[in-house]
């Protein structure tokens, strides 16, 4: 994985013998001639004419991700929402119908349950892990079934090879978002899946300091969606797929050790007083953990929990942390902790963000790459303020 992270997906010499690979920060490309130009148009020389089209960065960040992944072609876009957008209205055409599970991220969710309806195509929501549901709700127009693995904030696990048995006995294709996974903790297309989504802006950008997303699959699905995205134009600028090919060069080596870390601190909030529940995929206590183990070669880098207390001695939980910063995103390489609640769900009444899960004293903590025991003692020091506000 590391090799693959650092080396694939461009020629070894590269321009003024860099080692790095060259930003080419243009636009648009140049024609020698006019011979050139229509050898060009006419469909027979392979190069670049325009920005939206394509980019020698871009494309190496395409072919590094598809080597990761084990995908035929990679689309990148400026975002995993883009991505994600993009994928979806390249699959369904009006009158289609899409099945989708209740704990995708909201964006995508809202996406698919709001604007797509506009463009008469037909949505159900199924809950996730009841592949009873999944089956009924699929139609003779239904197109793809969407869901992730792992899930936010509950790190639920689609079992993927369930899930490919049901797609392809009704025929209907599947698309998986692995963001929360990445291609070094689970490889959705060797379980079948057909597409596989990311948002790069987490692991595989790995600093949060870039926005960026991709599509994986088979050559033919994504041609089309390639298609469509030169007509949208979400492209990714060439200096961001810089930093998303830096990022991935140490990609490996991360995950690795978000994994190892996540797990430690999984272990002890299970073992604090202070803390009700822990969610974290590679716990025995976890619902999903037989599958995780089964199809993932890693538990990630996100421990979700419920810290005791009301909605105030969360808080003075939160506001205590001094290495970990109140943030959302995750994947980076700082330890970032996000209050689903107060952050995705600030417009929903109490008793629907209680109807979804999303209670008032659930944290989401996103693993970095700093010192495993240091992120420990801070989680420490802050439950211990927070048990002296109940105290008050
Ligand atoms: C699972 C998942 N998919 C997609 C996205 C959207 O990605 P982006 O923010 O890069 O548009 C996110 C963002 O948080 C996410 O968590």
């Amino acid at each position: 994985m590391s090799t693959i992270a650092i080396h694939a997906g461009e020629d070894r010499l590269r321009y003024a013998d860099s080692i790095t690979t060259p930003i080419v920060q243009t636009s648009t490309y140049a024609f020698k001639d006019t011979k050139e130009l229509e050898a060009y148009t006419k469909g027979g020389k392979e190069r670049y004419e325009y920005g939206r089209y394509g980019n020698p960065t871009e494309k190496v960040a395409e072919h590094r991700l598809a080597a990761l992944e084990g995908a035929e072609d990679c689309v990148v876009f400026s975002s995993g929402m883009s991505a994600i957008v993009t994928t979806i209205l390249s699959l369904v055409r009006s009158g289609d119908h899409l099945v989708i599970t209740d704990d995708a991220y909201k964006k995508t969710l809202e996406f698919c349950s709001g604007y797509i309806q506009r463009f008469g195509v037909g949505c159900s929501i199924v809950p996730f892990g009841d592949y009873d549901a999944l089956q009924a709700a699929i139609q003779p127009n239904t197109r793809f079934i969407f869901s992730e693995s792992p899930t936010n904030p509950y790190l639920n696990i689609f079992d993927l090879a369930r899930l490919h048995e049901i797609a392809r006995r009704h025929k209907v294709l599947t698309v998986i978002d692995s963001t929360f996974a990445t291609p070094a903790n689970q490889r959705p297309l060797e379980w079948g899946v057909d597409l596989v989504m990311h948002s790069c802006t987490k692991y595989l950008g790995g600093h949060n300091d870039i926005l960026a997303g991709a599509v994986l699959g088979r050559k033919e699905l994504v041609e089309d969606i390639r298609d469509l995205h030169k007509a949208f134009g979400g492209v990714i600028d060439p200096h961001c797929c810089y930093l998303l090919l830096r990022g991935l060069k140490t990609f490996a080596l991360r995950v690795r050790k978000q994994n190892e870390s996540a797990m430690e601190v999984a272990r002890f909030l299970e073992a604090h007083p202070r803390v009700r529940r822990v969610y974290y995929p590679g716990l025995e206590s976890h619902r999903h953990h037989q599958i995780a183990k089964e199809q993932m070669s890693g538990f990630g880098g996100v421990v979700t929990f419920d810290v005791k207390g009301s909605l105030p001695v969360v808080k003075r939980f939160l506001d205590s942390l001094k290495l970990c910063y109140i943030a959302p995103s995750l994947g980076g390489v700082e330890t970032l902790i996000t209050h689903p609640g107060i952050v995705s769900y600030y417009n929903y009444s109490r008793q629907q963000r209680y109807a979804l899960g999303i209670t008032d004293s659930l944290v989401r903590l996103a693993v970095g790459v700093e010192d495993a025991e240091d992120i420990i003692a801070d989680l420490y020091q802050a439950l211990k303020r927070s048990a002296r506000a109940e105290k008050r």
